[in-house]
């Protein structure tokens, strides 16, 4: 029996800023689901990672159903009501259509989802992650899923010895999905020449080429491309299937203790490392630092077990230690050059007003230009 797994988030108003919701809007939001999911949902998990509710749902609807989206866009829109009551900040964020349209893609919530024939043991990971951007994933995914370094698996298990198939997408093309396949290991470094480039080419999916199945799906909108300009950052999600012909658990949760630089802090223009935190976490220096948390579940025809926190390991104390110090280094840079994200991605903000105005105030020193030339052809 194929089971669905759709995870739906979106920022619909937190307390302090951009922090974290309050509990009545969790709760709201919950509700909501538990109330109009009877009958449609087999299970469902809520939590928040920084400023942004994830649903997380079992059912048998398919991909991109559109009960199933229009379930999370009510319980958002829900929650909006809530956010404004308690005058939470940011209150219906992310809802940035005003009615919905069959599918919440596009439309400002974040979803990654895939449909598969549940294994007799089906353990997956649940990520989430707050101040960046789903070009995050790349260098995890691809360190998990093509890296020897990192997955002795590629070599020790037969079921990953014929490897991975990497869906990616270009997300600067609005005008519909513009993809790539890349099989590893032959292609390896036509996929890290796209993966470079995390904010315009992101792994959507990746996939058994062993079995075909799929192993992973991760969200990919740019809000910017819906909205024409900031409204916050495109806080991703995604899902791993875990051990059997896919990587074990601890080679996908490997990456993440190298606190890798992404694109999010401060206004969704800063460069800093991602670090690994404790399930329900909210932010807090430079509204960051950029965020991931990481809920590992078994699942059985639908229904799902208590949600265990990998991050909260003692292991990783260390490890937000360093990725802490990393945060503080790079601070110290200020506004200039790596410490700030490309111009490209600053078009969206404020800036570009600013720099305009300044445009008109230059002026080319004719004279002295003049002066030189004449100069030149005295000689
Ligand atoms: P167990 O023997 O505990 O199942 O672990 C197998 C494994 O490969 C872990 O990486
Ligand atoms: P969010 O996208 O998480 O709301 O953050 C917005 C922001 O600009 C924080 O500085
Ligand atoms: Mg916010
Ligand atoms: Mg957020």
């Amino acid at each position: 029996m194929k089971i669905t797994l759709s995870v739906i988030k979106a920022d619909v108003g937190s307390i302090g800023g951009h922090i974290a919701p309050s509990r009545r809007l969790l709760e709201t939001v919950s509700n909501h689901v538990t109330r109009h999911g009877a009958g449609l949902i087999i299970d469902k998990y809520l939590s928040h990672t920084g400023d942004d509710i994830a649903i997380l749902l079992t059912h048998r609807q398919g991909t991109a159903s559109a009960r199933i989206h229009k379930l999370a866009w009510d319980a958002f829109l829900a929650g909006t009501e809530v956010a404004r009551e308690q005058g939470l900040y940011g209150a219906g964020q992310d809802l940035l259509k005003d009615s919905f349209s069959g599918n919440v893609k596009g439309m400002g919530p974040a979803v990654a989802e895939m449909e598969f024939e549940e294994r007799p043991s089906e353990p997956f990971l649940f990520f989430a992650a707050d101040k960046t951007d789903p070009g995050a994933f790349n260098l995890p995914l691809y360190l998990a899923f093509a890296d020897v370094m990192n997955t002795p698996g590629l070599i020790l298990s037969p079921n990953m010895a014929k490897g991975f198939r990497f869906v990616v997408m270009d997300v600067n093309h609005t005008e519909g999905d513009r993809v790539i396949e890349l099989v590893v290991p032959e292609q390896i470094y036509d996929l890290a020449a796209l993966l470079r480039d995390p904010e315009r080419y992101v792994v959507e999916s990746v996939w058994s080429r062993a079995t075909g199945e799929q192993a992973a799906v991760a969200a990919t909108s740019r809000l910017h491309n819906i909205a024409g300009k900031y409204t916050g950052k495109d806080d991703p999600v995604m899902l791993v299937r875990v051990q059997m012909n896919f990587p074990a658990t601890g080679e996908v949760l490997a990456p993440y203790a190298h606190g890798h630089f992404v694109a999010g802090g401060m206004r969704g223009s800063h460069q800093l490392p991602l670090m690994p935190v404790a399930l329900n976490t909210g932010t807090s220096y430079f509204d960051g630092p950029p965020i991931v948390s990481c809920a590992a579940f078994a699942e059985h025809n639908g229904r799902l077990t208590e949600a265990l926190d990998t991050f909260a390991h003692p292991f990783w104390n260390t490890v937000r230690d360093r990725i802490a110090e990393k945060t503080l280094e790079m601070r110290r840079q200020g506004f200039v050059g790596a410490a700030m994200l490309p111009m490209s991605e600053l078009e969206y903000t404020g800036i570009m007003e600013k720099l305009k105005a300044l445009e008109s105030q230059f002026k080319v020193r004719r004279d002295t230009v003049q002066n030189d030339l004449r100069e030149l052809a005295a000689h």
